[in-house]
């Protein structure tokens, strides 16, 4: 199939690409580099051997956007883009409401103005919000987002079931994310956050390289196992390859279809320092710092819908996840 990328400069975007590469699809990026660097897209260009096909275009431009769709015919779009930070999302709403949802809208209309109405949204285990029921089936209702971030992801789903019921030419597959951590085996690409890292792994890893001297634990009075926060950890290139899984809904005609993609494993903060400290013979100092305000207890998918209909299954454990995001780390300790 002939793609559109959206965001594909990003963490994520660049691991799909390397995988949809691996599956002969043909792919074309349109992201504005506003959390990204065009290096990333070089060396997904070193890994595949094949030129990546790039525009500097930012979604909320329709011009830009009509002049990629008026040179390429797409089968379906892998929409990435969009702005990620939660805290930065409570600070600066309208941002993220006219970038994700405004961005998100003006992409949809291009789209269909040109006959493509084939996307996989990223969506997030954020729009269950604190699930009562663990593990997490697509089945379970969402929940409260408590910042602007998550409500973009919730809204954007209801945006486009709304469209799939009112045309049904559309087929539209949301993916809800759990917690994407690793990097291609190679080392060569991976996470590049800016600033301080919000997100727990990318924060180990500038420890781990002496960026930061110790990690700072949010709470350990939970009710979990040792009292530290559990999560459903994913391999990015598991979830990499759970795009290219999602593409068989779209060329069944899904219509609307929801996929978790997690392992089904959740592992508590202590858990993932424990493991990088034992694989990559690092210690990692921290201390418990208070709760983070938003944060809950436990979250982790039932990922058993993705497996019985795509026929996707995480294949990695936590193991190679904290070996290849130190790999990623060591060898590039300012990013790309
Ligand atoms: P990322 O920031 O690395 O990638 C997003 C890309 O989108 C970046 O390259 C950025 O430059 C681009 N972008 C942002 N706004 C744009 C715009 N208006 N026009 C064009 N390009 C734009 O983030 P990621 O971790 O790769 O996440 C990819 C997607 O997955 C995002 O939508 C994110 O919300 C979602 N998601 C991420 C996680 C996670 O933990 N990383 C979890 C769940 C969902
Ligand atoms: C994981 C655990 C923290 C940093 C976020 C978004 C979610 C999704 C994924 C996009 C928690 C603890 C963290 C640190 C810590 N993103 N932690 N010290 O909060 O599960 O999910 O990223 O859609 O929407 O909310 O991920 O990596 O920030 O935290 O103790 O320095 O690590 O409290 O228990 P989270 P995270």
């Amino acid at each position: 199939m002939k793609i559109l990328v959206t965001g594909g400069a990003g963490f994520i975007g660049s691991h799909t690409l390397v995988e949809l590469a691996a599956a002969g699809h043909e792919t074309v990026v349109v992201d504005n580099l506003s959390n990204s660097n065009r290096k990333s897209l070089e060396r997904v260009a070193e890994l595949t051997g094949k030129e990546i096909l790039f525009y500097e275009v930012d979604i909320r431009d329709r011009e830009g956007l009509n002049r990629v769709m008026e040179v390429h015919r797409f089968d379906a779009c892998i929409h990435f883009a969009g702005l990620k930070a939660v805290g930065e999302s409570v600070e600066k709403p309208w941002e993220y409401y006219e970038n994700n949802i405004g961005g998100t809208l003006t992409l949809l209309d291009v789209m269909r103005k040109h006959g493509c109405k084939n996307i996989i949204f990223s969506s997030s285990a954020t729009v269950y919000g604190d699930s009562a029921i663990i593990p997490i089936t697509e089945e379970c209702l969402k929940g409260h987002c408590t910042n602007p971030y998550g409500q973009t992801k919730s809204m954007l789903e209801e945006i486009m079931m709304d469209m799939q019921k009112a045309d049904n030419e559309w087929n539209i597959v949301l993916l809800r994310y759990f917690n994407p951590i690793g990097a291609h085996p190679s080392g060569r690409i991976g996470e590049n956050p800016n600033g301080i890292p919000n997100n727990l792994m990318p924060y180990v890893t500038q420890v781990a390289v002496g960026k930061r001297p110790e990690l700072g634990v949010f709470g350990n009075d939970y009710s979990t196992h040792d009292g530290t926060g559990v999560r459903d950890y994913i391999h990015v290139v598991d979830l990499a390859r759970g795009h290219v899984a999602a593409l068989q809904a779209i060329e069944k005609n899904c219509g609307c279809a929801i996929y978790n993609l997690g392992t089904g494993q959740g592992y508590s903060v202590l858990d993932v320092v424990k493991t990088f400290e034992k694989v990559n013979g690092i210690k990692i100092p921290y201390s418990i710092k208070p709760r983070r305000a938003g944060d809950i207890a436990t979250c982790y998918s039932d990922p058993a819908k993705a497996e019985k209909e795509l026929g996707w299954k995480a294949q990695y454990g936590l193991e190679e996840m904290c070996r290849d995001s130190w790999n990623w780390q060591k060898n590039n300790p300012n990013g790309y």
